[in-house]
């Protein structure tokens, strides 16, 4: 048995971040939380009322009277924004776009922090995002961060995005995702970077099932030195 530990994942665009840690949440009998979903709910918002995504004034005000919510519906996580359901619409391309400036506005991510970390404070979670270790939970008990070569990552994208009927070269992919791992990685706000106490996997070489195992079993040793911890 895994007691409710605090899982934290980050890692940049790519690394396998969400398909393990929503893997190893199944595994462990965990909620997954998917943060990124969060920021990206919060962009649809401003695209949906008109807001340009650049105008941090606007943003921010908007992030006051937003609500966004998360519910485990069939085994799967889904998103609501206001009311409505949009899991669905939050990896369109004009999403991706618009949820760069949108995540650097500090209100932005002062509510949406706050709110994870109410989500993240009775254990039993596995969260994931790219400040999870370092912002949301620092004390969370397990931390991973997953990290690829880049051009494993991009190979990854183009083969994901060549399954639902998208051709992107991949040279433009590599281009595109090593643009935005400069902005995530140099941004003042929360910029991605691995917590000092956080466990690195290289995931270049590693299948799914591969890294599911290693958190699984990192998260299953945490729980028995507790357990032993309390037994003497
Ligand atoms: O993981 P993703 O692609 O769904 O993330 C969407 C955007 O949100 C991405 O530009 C990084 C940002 N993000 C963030 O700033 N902090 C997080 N905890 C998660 C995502």
């Amino acid at each position: 048995m895994t007691e409710n530990l605090t899982i934290a994942i980050d890692g940049p665009a790519g690394s396998g971040k969400s398909t393990t840690a929503r893997l190893v949440a199944q595994r462990l009998g965990y909620a997954y939380i998917d943060t990124g979903a969060m920021y990206r709910a919060m962009a649809l918002k401003a695209l949906r009322e008109g807001v340009d995504p650049k105008d941090r004034d606007a943003v921010a005000e908007l992030a006051d009277r937003t609500r966004i919510e998360l519910k485990q519906q069939d085994g799967a996580m889904h998103i609501y924004l206001d009311g409505e359901d949009v899991t669905e619409k939050l990896r369109l391309p004009e999403v991706t776009k618009a949820v760069t400036p949108v995540c650097q506005v500090n209100r932005v991510r002062q509510v949406l922090v706050e709110q994870q970390r109410q989500i993240g404070r009775n254990g039993a979670v596995v969260m994931e995002g790219r400040d999870i270790g370092t912002v949301v939970l620092p004390r969370a008990e397990l931390k991973i961060f997953l990290n690829a070569s880049l051009q494993e990552r991009a190979k990854r994208r183009y083969l994901e995005l060549r399954a639902q009927g998208l051709e992107i070269p991949l040279r433009q992919l590599k281009k595109q995702m090593a643009q935005r791992d400069k902005q995530d990685m140099s941004r003042a706000q929360a910029p991605l970077r691995k917590a000092e106490d956080a466990i690195l996997i290289d995931t270049t070489k590693l299948t799914i099932e591969e890294q599911v195992d290693k958190i699984v079993n990192l998260a299953k040793s945490l729980s028995a030195e507790d357990r032993n911890g309390q037994d003497s």
